[in-house]
């Protein structure tokens, strides 16, 4: 071969390789995994040329609290250095402006870069801008926001080929904090950075029987102007078919928008719209939203009782239990069979007193309205267990966090009333962390008699406990073990009986007790043996009180509190770490509960955590829940199938129409609350879809069919591999319709991460 032709094939084979790798390793800097770290504060932190060799290092993938400082907050500063190589400008397809990623940071960040200010919590800052402490008035944070920055790459503060030095300024309200989502890098834009979809997830308005979406397109680049296609398609679930509703040549100058309208009929079943922006160059912009839909039939205006038909309480202690009906107002209440001691508020519906004797009592309920009456059977069951069905009912820590107060819980005890939550047989009312004076580790702050202080934001406990009690809603509250709560606030460590002791005062039903700062006081966290005394201690504190009050354990599953939660008078125990309002979390949460049907039982129950649907957010600023429609449908689905606590998390005060029919559907809460107490097993699982089923008191059985893919499917339930024979007569559920009588098999379709919640009749139902 000649020199010229081998030179040729060198050449070619280099392209081939270069061009392979620019493929594989698109324009980006990495930046290091670990960063110089110091708790604190001090301007000299930013500078470009400060010595940060004495600190220590620290992963930007966790929270500072997983790596050595469980309790810190406050300010602290984070250190790296990073090289700039003029080939990553060079390769670039644009080649305008650089952008920082540098994951999520908890609370609050100020980036610096060579010693001066670029940008904080979320936005670019002009040059020049000198930092402050302002945002730490602010009444929100951006905890869980990816921060990316931007500067100009002529910037001359980038020290192109050379060493640059990044610092970021944190400052932590409380819980967690610092850099904690990993993947930090530093790239160049592509055209597809600048387009931003403007959509408002969940925003619909109604227009007589269509759905209004209003959303934007935005081309953020000062530089470029954006071109291409936009595309709107509407997803039916089921049949899985398209339709157009908006198709649009696009040219966006640099820093435009243009607004878009799409309207289509109000559905009753599943469907996505898909928005889709196909650039010049062939590259693609998705984005979907899961448009919200009714399943659960308009409420009828006769009278129907729901809720709990089985009730428990101890001889002696105040008895409290609401009537939970809907149907057309004023609504009489009648109780035949009461035991002695109990009595009945006919206008209120509202049963209380006190029964002496032990015993199990058929109380016939009657409500009545101008349109017709209902009749059941409550089964009072006296000096037993308490929580013979699952705790339903309401808690401040989703919504509210750290910012809870006493307005906001006579708030949400007021919205359950008048968004008529109430006559489904939602019932608690409880007060999560934040309502304790802030905690001192090492001296508890209390009176000087040893009583717990509330901080000022709960001015009067009794009064509020005496305002909840008076619509027939039962009060709780939480605390801790440990010297101090999670969220850094006084607990119950050494004062146990005088804790109980005065919550009962408070006229408390129901004790969150959060394992929280213990955990320091223990050798080994997971050991049965260290975790049970404290749980312990506290159930004997509570029932040498006057009042009944109903143990929540919550150590998030350590050392298999389902195998002794109830022994150590657990009424309900929390089997894992927290739940958040994204799919992966509460899939992992509840579809992990496999294995531990048989620990749950009436009086104690498996808790997968709270609910995550409708507005939540864990501080003042909230946020429409990120689940989808279908998964939100999955999540309550799931949860009433294992016979969870149903503890809604949402602010009370926002909720929509789908949030109300998501959660007063009387069927779904009826298998929840169905008196057998029988968490659903997993029957079924094979290609992303996962059966569940669960024994009903009256012989039937409630199944859910979930698709746990992101594609819709169609699903042939096969009776034979779940014990089913003959022909049965099938119920959907959330539509609290019959749909037939099935032999062998039931066919449905799934849409994407959705459910078929359906009730299979023993008996062929004439
Ligand atoms: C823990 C619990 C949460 C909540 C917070 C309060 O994280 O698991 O449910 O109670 O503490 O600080």
């Amino acid at each position: 071969m000649k020199t010229k032709d081998k030179i040729l094939i060198l050449l070619a084979i280099v392209l081939f390789i270069s061009a392979c790798s620019k493929q594989e390793q698109p324009g980006k800097i990495k930046l290091n995994e670990k960063w110089k770290f110091i708790t604190g504060d001090n301007p000299e932190f930013a500078k470009k040329n400060f010595d940060d060799k004495n600190w220590e290092e620290l992963s930007v993938n966790k929270t500072w609290n997983k790596q050595g400082y469980p309790k810190y907050y406050g300010f602290a500063w984070y250190r790296t250095k990073f090289y700039l190589p003029s080939s990553l400008k060079k390769n670039a397809e644009l080649r305008d402006s650089l952008i920082l990623k540098l994951g999520k940071i908890d609370d609050f960040d100020q980036v610096f870069l060579n010693g001066v200010l670029i940008g904080e919590n979320l936005k670019n800052v002009n040059r020049g801008t000198k930092p402050t402490d302002d945002f730490k008035n602010l009444d929100y944070s951006f905890w869980d926001k990816q921060r990316r920055y931007s500067l100009p790459v002529n910037d001359t503060l980038l020290k192109w080929d050379g060493e640059n030095i990044l610092a970021v300024r944190v400052y932590d309200w409380g819980v967690a904090g610092g850099i904690y989502s990993g993947k930090l890098e530093i790239t160049m834009p592509q055209i597809q950075d600048y387009l931003k979809f403007e959509i408002s997830k969940g925003d619909f308005s109604e227009s007589g029987n269509k759905f209004v979406k209003s959303f934007s397109i935005r081309n953020t680049s000062a530089a470029y102007k954006i071109k291409g296609e936009i595309e709107v398609d509407l997803r039916n679930n089921l049949s899985d078919e398209d339709s157009d509703l908006l198709e649009k040549e696009i040219v966006l100058p640099p820093q435009t928008s243009e607004n878009f309208i799409v309207k289509f009929d109000k559905p009753d079943y599943s469907e996505t719209l898909e928005y889709e922006f196909e650039f010049e160059n062939e590259s693609e912009t998705k984005l979907t939203e899961g448009v919200p839909y009714i399943l659960t039939p308009p409420e009828k205006e006769t009278p129907q009782i729901n809720g709990a038909l089985v009730y428990g309480q101890n001889t002696n202690k105040p008895f409290l239990y609401k009537i939970a009906a809907t149907g057309k107002r004023p609504l009489t209440y009648r109780a035949e069979n009461l035991p002695n001691g109990l009595k009945l508020d006919k206008q209120a519906g509202i049963i209380s007193g006190k029964v002496a004797k032990a015993g199990k009592y058929n109380v016939k309920l009657i409500v009545e309205n101008s349109l017709g009456k209902d009749e059941k059977t409550l089964e009072i069951v006296i000096g037993e267990k308490l929580a013979l069905t699952p705790p339903m009912g309401w808690n401040s820590w989703n919504c509210w966090g750290l910012s809870v107060s006493q307005k906001k819980i006579a708030d949400a005890a007021k919205a359950f009333v008048e968004k008529g939550l109430i006559n489904h047989g939602w019932t608690y009312i409880n007060i999560d962390d934040g309502w304790e004076i802030k905690g001192d580790s090492k001296k508890p702050k209390r009176t000087k008699d040893g009583i717990i202080l509330t901080n000022e934001k709960f001015p009067d406990m009794k009064k509020l406990g005496e305002q909840i009690h008076a619509y027939g809603f039962k009060f709780g509250i939480y605390s801790s073990p440990g010297p101090l709560t999670c969220g850094g606030f006084t607990a119950s460590y050494g004062h146990e009986f005088q804790d109980a002791q005065t919550f009962a005062d408070w006229g408390i039903d129901y004790l969150k007790y959060d394992l929280c700062s213990y955990r320091k006081l223990m050798k080994d966290k997971k050991s049965p043996d260290e975790l049970i005394p404290p749980y312990k201690k506290m159930h004997e504190a509570l029932i040498k009180t006057n009042r009944d009050i109903v143990y929540s354990i919550c150590e998030y599953g350590y050392g298999e509190v389902w195998k002794w939660g109830e022994k150590v008078g657990g009424n309900l125990w929390r089997t894992t770490g927290d739940i958040w309002d994204a799919w992966d979390k509460m899939y992992e949460i509840g579809f992990g509960q496999a294995g531990l049907e048989k620990y749950a039982g009436p009086g104690h129950w498996n808790d997968p955590d709270m609910l995550v649907v409708g507005w939540v957010g864990w501080g003042p600023n909230l946020h429409r829940t990120n689940l989808s429609p279908d998964e939100q449908y999955t999540h309550v689905s799931l949860w009433a199938l294992l016979s969870a606590p149903l503890l809604l998390g949402n602010d009370l005060t926002k909720l929509d129409d789908f949030t109300i029919n998501l959660i007063t559907n009387d069927e779904v809460i009826a298998i929840d609350q169905d008196k057998l107490g029988k968490q659903a097993s997993r029957i079924y699982q094979k290609d992303s879809v996962e059966v569940w089923a669960k024994e009903l008191h009256d012989g039937n059985r409630a199944v859910g069919i979930f698709n746990i893919s992101l594609k819709n499917k169609k699903f042939a339930l096969e009776f034979n591999k779940i014990g089913v024979n003959g022909k049965v007569t099938i119920r959907d559920v959330w539509k609290q319709q019959d749909i037939g009588k099935f032999e062998n098999k039931f066919e449905t379709p799934l849409p994407a991460h959705g459910v078929r919640l359906i009730k299979i009749f023993k008996e062929n139902k004439k």
